[in-house]
């Protein structure tokens, strides 16, 4: 078997209105919302960075250009941190972004996740690529993306991150059926979008990263309006998968989905008590501020 491609793109479709956690998101996008003290997308994007994936390419909407603004150099800032001693609290994000590339593409109108990948094309050009949901935010070790690589390396396509889900729960999520091939590893036979859970293939949901070669353009490019009146990038995979072997792995680690409220709640909840200065906070009685 020939040793794949490697890996240097990730694309984070980003341009959707965020609707599950209005009020919030009237004007800032979900993404940049935070999650102890660092906005959803940045978890996403050092993900990416740890995989090797330095080159991010950004699918934005007109209207949410501050995204960009988080990972742009931010001198002013620096420079009165630098005065003040305190240029470490900026070091996390001023390593990250030294170590990405950034390019944006456009996603002028919600047509769907199918869409939003289509868009990255001419910045992704002719190799494979990873998708990442930035609201799906994964604690693991190692991280999921290296996980995906990991089994990328064993076989011939495109690797999905899947994990079992309850049935009640399948219809939020595209569903693969696969047959097992040891080590969490499937090769998928089949995938639908948002299936009723008495039409679900299974209980293994894809949850929001994706190993993809660039032959799912003109794939996607062929797929009509699907579940809700969008593209999908499921039926996109549906229907390359008609044309070469598609893999799934199940993650070895922790999931939330930060793009609705009790996901997100829960994802704060999970880094907080991870957090060294900030786990003990949430033992504490409520409503009182300890005495030092
Ligand atoms: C998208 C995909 C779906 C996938 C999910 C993971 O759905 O369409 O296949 O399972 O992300 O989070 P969305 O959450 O955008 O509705």
């Amino acid at each position: 078997m020939p040793t794949p491609r490697p890996i240097r793109k990730a694309v984070f479709p980003a341009a959707g209105l965020g609707t599950r956690i209005l009020p919030a998101t009237a004007v800032l996008p979900k993404e940049l919302l935070p999650i102890v003290d660092k906005p959803i997308i940045q978890y996403g994007v050092e993900e990416a960075a740890a995989a090797g994936m330095s080159q991010i390419v950004l699918v934005n909407s007109p209207g949410k250009r501050i995204l960009e603004d988080h990972f742009a150099p931010h001198p002013a800032l620096d420079a009165v941190l630098a005065r003040r001693g305190k240029s470490v609290l900026l070091a996390g994000l001023r390593d990250l972004t030294a170590g990405i590339e950034l390019s944006t593409a456009c996603q002028a109108e919600p047509l769907g996740l199918g869409h939003a990948v289509l868009v990255s094309r001419e910045r992704v050009g002719d190799e494979p690529f990873a998708v990442v949901l930035s609201d799906d935010v994964i604690d693991a070790d190692p991280p999921a993306l290296r996980q995906m690589l990991a089994a990328y390396a064993e076989v011939d396509g495109p690797v999905l991150l899947v994990e079992r889900v309850p049935r009640e729960a399948v219809g939020r999520y595209g569903v693969i059926a696969g047959d097992p091939l040891g080590g969490g590893v499937h090769r998928v036979t089949d995938l639908v979008e948002k299936p009723a859970p008495e039409d679900a293939p299974s209980d293994l949901a894809i949850i929001g990263r994706y190993l993809l070669t660039p032959d799912v353009y003109p794939a996607l490019e062929q797929t009509g309006k699907g579940q809700g009146g969008e593209i999908q990038l499921t039926d996109g995979l549906r229907r390359l998968l008609a044309q070469r072997p598609i893999f799934a792995v199940e993650l070895d680690g922790v999931r939330h989905d930060a793009g609705n409220k009790p996901g997100y709640l829960r994802a704060i909840l999970h880094f907080a008590r991870k957090h060294p200065e900030l786990g003990a906070v949430l033992a504490e009685p409520p409503g009182r501020e300890p005495a030092p």
